[in-house]
């Protein structure tokens, strides 16, 4: 059985106070799942401080396709490998919709992420139209054979990837996908892995994310295709993100 997964994406919010305050109140020393954060990259260096003995990966939001080099304001991967960090997401619902990043884009930035050893977790997911309209599972295989295009053939590679599915209708808005709508994406992104990209899509881990919270975990981590949660709101505060692990660490009836 594939490990379950609960990854906060902090987005542009936490100070040192907070920060503080989550992990006073967190308590995650009986967690079996993997518990990951990625704060603000400014945070990266306090989070690998916080969490000292607690089994946290710490990670980016977002990484720039290009090692060095006059880039004002942005992020290297190699920086934030450097100090410590271990993952990134790649093609956030909010990096392509506010700052257009389009497939190419998220492409490079998915094989520079890689190459230097970063954990990637690609984000994709429809908007409302595109369901409303019926064009979901057109947008994921689009999104995912624009973004994972020359995905390295290598077990390193294939090791390093996680996928997230985020439906752009239920980011932030308490509007979840029902248990049945995120296991039928998930299941048609797993088969679209092994049949368009050629990549053993039994071992990449698959990650929900869309308004989860403590109340609504459970239904969905234990649909077959669902290994994890990628959290936003509700990782903010360390007695929710410890609920939200407690739920992961269950054992499943599948
Ligand atoms: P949300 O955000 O949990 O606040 O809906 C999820 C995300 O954007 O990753």
């Amino acid at each position: 059985m594939r490990k379950k997964f609960i990854v906060g994406n902090w987005k542009m919010n936490q100070n040192r106070e907070s920060i503080e305050h989550f992990f006073q109140t967190l308590n995650i020393d009986s967690a079996t799942c993997e518990t990951w954060i990625a704060p603000q990259a400014l945070h990266i260096p306090l989070l690998l401080e916080k969490k000292a003995k607690k089994q946290i990966l710490v990670g980016a939001q977002d990484i720039n396709e290009n090692s060095n080099g006059a880039f004002t304001g942005e992020n290297a991967a190699e920086a934030v490998l450097d100090l410590g960090a271990t993952f990134c997401l790649v093609g956030h619902s909010e990096r392509r919709a506010i700052y257009k990043e389009g497939h190419d884009l998220l492409n490079k930035k998915l094989h520079h992420a890689l190459k230097v050893g970063l954990i990637t977790i690609f984000c994709v997911g429809e908007t409302l139209e595109e369901r409303n309209n019926g064009m979901t599972e057109a947008v994921l295989k689009n999104q995912l054979t624009k973004g994972l295009k020359d995905f390295p053939n290598d077990e390193l590679s294939a090791a390093r990837l996680v996928i997230a599915y985020e439906p752009v209708w239920a980011i932030g808005t308490g509007e979840v996908a029902s248990p049945e709508q995120a296991e039928e994406a998930h299941d048609f992104i797993r088969k679209t892995l092994s049949t368009e990209l050629d990549l053993s899509g039994e071992h990449i881990p698959l990650l929900y994310g869309g308004s989860v919270k403590p109340s609504n975990a459970e239904s969905l981590l234990c649909q077959k295709n669902i290994d994890g949660a990628l959290v936003g709101g509700a990782s903010l505060k360390g007695e929710d993100y410890s609920q939200l692990a407690e739920i992961a660490s269950k054992p499943m009836k599948l």
